[in-house]
């Protein structure tokens, strides 16, 4: 079973959203029994919390729930048990792949990679920005998961 970590910096606005969205779409498609996910940030400051009201109150708008979620840290271990971390930046991805094995950095992407069509590499973070920033996250979030979820079916024949 695939295994995917999203992964940001707070972990309290974009993975946990790209958590919920992911497996939304996972759930839709038919695939919850063979597919898992969760989310850590790369940084301690908000360990334990709930997602960001901002990030709950958009999330929710589109169905999706995400006040189960709570913060937590990357551990080494995570290398181990996750097929996938997909970071949610590049400053992200800098971070995992200088705390990884080089056998394990091919487990490291960027979650905008699984839109092409997008041209971006991050998704930009919104804890400091504007309320639509929160929307725009999740329309890009979007997209990438699609993408993924279609990456996954294709190298693991789901
Ligand atoms: P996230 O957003 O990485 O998408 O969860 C942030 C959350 C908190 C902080 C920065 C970004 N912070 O500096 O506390």
């Amino acid at each position: 079973m695939p295994k995917v970590l999203f992964v940001c910096l707070g972990n309290i606005c974009r993975s946990p959203t790209a958590q919920g969205v992911f497996m939304k779409l996972v759930e839709e498609q038919g695939l919850a029994h063979v597919v898992a996910a969760d989310s850590a940030g790369t940084h301690a400051y908000h360990v334990g919390e709930p997602p960001d009201p901002r990030a709950q109150e958009a999330a929710r708008k589109r169905g999706i729930d995400l006040s189960p979620q709570r913060a937590r840290q990357v551990v080494e271990r995570d290398f181990e048990t996750f097929d996938y971390l997909v970071a949610m930046d590049t400053e992200n991805l800098a971070f995992l792949c200088s705390l990884c094995s080089p056998r394990q950095e091919g487990k490291v992407r960027l979650l905008m990679e699984f839109a092409p069509g997008s041209g971006l590499r991050d998704v930009p973070d919104p804890y400091y920005g504007a309320r639509n920033g929160f929307e725009r996250v999740l329309d890009l979030v979007e997209e990438a998961a699609g993408g993924l979820i279609g990456h996954l079916r294709a190298a693991h024949r789901l």
